[in-house]
């Protein structure tokens, strides 16, 4: 080991005395490039968003941080938003176009502006989820 080191270094130190006083002298050694490989699964959780920060971002203010409302909305954990009475459809139909005051005493909600198609299909499985590890409230 150590003499596979020593000689990478001097392979390394050798090519930049043979080429002194040439600019491509100012190459790296060889030796750093072993250091590059480390993946870069970052990537994908930068352009995947995370529902739960959707969800922070376009509806807490109306939904609560918790999910469990505010003055300007209803609690996204009401057994009326069980899946069965509100599907998947309802909630892509209220962000898109938001919805008229029907079940509550909130008001309108708005559509939601900004959103993309993505973020939607996001914050619906990561209120689901919710709704599933905190149980309806009744
Ligand atoms: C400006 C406040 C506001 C924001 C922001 C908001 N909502 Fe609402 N939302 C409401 C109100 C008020 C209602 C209740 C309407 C009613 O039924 O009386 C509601 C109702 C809903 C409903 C039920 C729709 C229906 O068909 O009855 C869903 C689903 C919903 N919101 C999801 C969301 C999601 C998801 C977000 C974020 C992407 C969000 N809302 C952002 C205010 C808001």
């Amino acid at each position: 080991m150590a003499i596979f080191v020593t000689c990478v270094i001097t392979a390394a130190c050798g090519a930049d005395t043979s080429e002194a006083g040439d600019t491509s002298a100012t190459e790296p050694p060889r030796a750093q490039t072993a250091e590059v490989t480390a993946p870069t699964s970052t990537a994908a959780a930068l352009v995947i968003p995370d529902g739960a920060e959707v969800y922070q971002q376009y509806c807490a203010e109306c939904h609560g941080a918790d999910l469990r409302g505010t003055d300007k909305g209803p609690s996204q954990l009401s057994i009326v938003y069980e899946p069965n009475h509100h599907g998947d459809f309802a909630y892509r139909a209220a962000i898109r176009d938001g919805t008229r005051e029907h079940h509550w005493w909130f008001g309108d909600m708005p559509p939601v502006e900004g959103i993309s198609d993505l973020e939607i299909e996001k914050v619906i499985s990561f209120i689901r989820a919710e709704q599933q590890r905190l149980g309806f409230e009744e």
